[in-house]
C-alpha cells in the first residue's frame, strides 16, 4: 500500500427534508450573503429552490440567485457568477443541484478571490482560496458533492477541462434521496454508469495487495448492479435511491482509491464527447468504459478476472483467464444497455468520422496519458474505434 492522505472535510447531512436545515448549515459555516447557485428549472419545479429560499430566509441569511447552469456546465456563466458575487458581496455559494451546477459553483467560488482569469486554474494553475461552499444535491452522479474537484467546458473551442483542490470541497452537503424522484430514468442511470465508472477508474491499478481498497471498490459496485435496476423500475424506491445516493458519495470523494495508483483515462476519453456533442457525461462513459476495458485488459487479464467473479458473477476459467476478463466487459456492458444506455458512439449521436478530431482535442501529441496503461494518440483512436463497433 502506497502512503496516503485522505482528505474529507465535508458534512455530510444525509436524509429526508434535510434541505430546510441548509439556512442553519449556511450559517453554521459562516456564510451572511450566499448565491443560489442553479440549473435549468428542475429544482424551480419541484419547489425545492422555494424551500431552500425559506430555510435561508428563518435563519436571517441574504440572498442573491443566479439560475441557468447547462449541463457540462460553461465558462460564459461563471464569469457572470463572478461579476455578481463581486457586486454583491457575496461570502457564500449554495449549489442546488448536480454535478453541473456543483461544478460551476466551485468555479465561481474560486474566481471571485482570484485577480486573473478563473480559465487560469483550468489550464494547470492550482487553486489556492475560493468562497466557502454548500450543496443540497439533486442526482446521484458525478461525486461533486464530496470531491474537491471541478469540470468546466470553455464555449471557445469547446474545451472540457478539470480542476482539483481541497479548498474546493463543500463545506456541507445535503444528500435527501427524495430529491432524486424526479429524475428521468435516462438521467437516473447516466448518474449510475458515472458512479460504477468512479469505482473502476480506482480499481485498475497497478499497485498490488491493497485488499481493503479492493473490497471497498467491490462494495460500491455491487450495490450500483443490485440497486439501479430497482430504481428503474420504481423511480420512487426511497431505499435503493439512499443506496445510490451514498455509493455515489463514496465512490468519489477519495476513499475508495487511496493507498494505490489509479487510471482516469475513460474519463478523459469521454470528456471529449461530452464536450464535443454536449451528451451526458455517464452515457459517454457507458461507450468509452468498455472500450477501454478491452483494450487494456491484456495489461493485468487476472485483475479483469477479479471484476469479472467478484461484481459480475462469473465463473473462473482457470485454463483460460482471458475468456473470463472478456466475459466480465462484456456483461459490464450489456448491464449498462439493460438500464438503457448507450452501447457504441452511434448510439449516443457520435460519429466515427469525428475520431480524429477527438483524438487531437485530447492534445496528447507524441506524448502519452498517465495510469494504468498509459495510452497513445494511437491507442486512444482504437479505443474510439473499439466503442465504435461495439454491440450489447
Ligand atoms: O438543469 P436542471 O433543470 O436541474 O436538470 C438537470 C440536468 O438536465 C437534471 N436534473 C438534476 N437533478 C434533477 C434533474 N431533473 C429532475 N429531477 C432532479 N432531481 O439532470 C440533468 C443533468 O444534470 P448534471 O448536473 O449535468 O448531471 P451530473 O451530476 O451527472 O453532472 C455532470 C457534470 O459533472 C462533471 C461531468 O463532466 C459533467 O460536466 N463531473 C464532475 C466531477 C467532479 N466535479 O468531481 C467528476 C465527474 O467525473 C464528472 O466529470
Ligand atoms: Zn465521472
Amino acid at each position: 500500500m502506497d502512503n496516503f492522505n485522505f482528505c474529507s472535510p465535508t458534512e455530510f447531512v444525509f436524509g429526508k427534508g434535510r434541505e430546510n436545515e441548509c439556512g442553519s448549515f449556511v450559517k453554521k459555516y459562516g456564510g451572511s450573503k450566499v448565491l443560489i447557485h442553479y440549473g435549468g428549472g428542475s429544482a424551480v419545479r419541484s419547489g425545492l429552490l422555494g424551500r431552500v429560499k425559506d430555510s435561508l430566509a428563518a435563519q436571517g441569511v441574504g440572498f442573491a440567485e443566479l439560475g441557468g447552469v447547462q449541463p457540462n456546465p460553461r465558462d460564459t456563466l461563471v464569469y457572470k457568477g463572478i461579476e455578481l458575487c463581486r457586486a454583491e458581496g457575496i461570502d457564500f455559494i449554495l449549489a442546488v443541484g448536480g454535478g453541473s451546477v456543483i461544478d460551476s459553483a466551485k468555479a465561481i467560488a474560486a474566481g471571485t478571490l482570484y485577480d486573473g482569469d478563473f480559465w487560469d486554474f483550468y489550464s494547470g494553475r492550482k487553486v489556492e482560496k475560493a468562497l466557502p461552499l454548500g450543496v443540497v444535491l439533486t442526482i446521484a452522479a458525478a461525486g461533486s458533492e464530496g470531491s474537491g474537484d471541478s469540470v468546466i467546458t470553455k464555449e471557445d473551442g469547446l474545451l472540457k477541462r478539470g480542476t482539483g483542490s481541497d479548498v474546493l470541497r463543500s463545506k456541507f452537503s445535503v444528500l435527501d434521496p427524495e430529491l432524486t424522484q424526479t429524475l428521468p430514468a435516462y438521467q437516473t442511470a447516466c448518474g449510475a454508469t458515472d458512479i460504477m465508472a468512479h469505482v473502476f477508474e480506482r480499481y485498475f491499478t497497478n499497485t498490488k495487495e491493497v485488499e481493503i481498497t479492493d473490497r471497498l471498490c467491490e462494495a460500491v459496485l455491487l450495490t450500483m448492479v443490485k440497486e439501479t435496476p430497482r430504481v428503474i423500475t420504481d423511480p420512487n424506491n426511497y431505499e435503493a435511491r439512499a443506496n445510490i445516493m451514498w455509493a455515489g458519495m463514496v465512490a468519489h470523494n477519495g476513499l475508495v482509491g487511496v493507498g494505490r495508483s489509479q487510471d482516469w483515462n475513460s474519463h478523459a476519453i469521454e470528456h471529449e464527447l461530452s464536450a464535443l456533442y454536449d451528451c451526458a457525461h455517464g452515457a459517454g462513459l457507458a461507450v468509452i468504459m468498455p472500450a477501454w476495458m478491452e483494450f487494456v485488459h491484456s495489461h493485468d487479464v487476472m485483475r479483469f478476472c477479479q471484476m469479472a467473479t467478484r461484481v459480475f458473477g462469473c465463473q473462473m476459467n482457470y485454463a483460460d483467464p482471458e475468456t473470463t476478463a472478456m466475459e466480465g466487459i462484456q456483461r459490464f456492458r450489456a448491464f449498462l444497455h439493460s438500464i438503457g444506455m448507450p452501447v457504441n458512439l452511434s448510439e449516443l449521436g457520435a460519429k466515427e468520422e469525428d475520431i480524429p478530431l477527438l483524438v487531437e482535442k485530447l492534445g496528447l501529441g507524441d506524448g502519452r496519458t498517465w495510469g494504468f496503461v498509459q495510452l497513445s494518440a494511437a491507442d486512444v483512436t482504437e479505443i474510439y474505434k473499439l466503442a465504435a463497433k461495439a454491440k450489447a
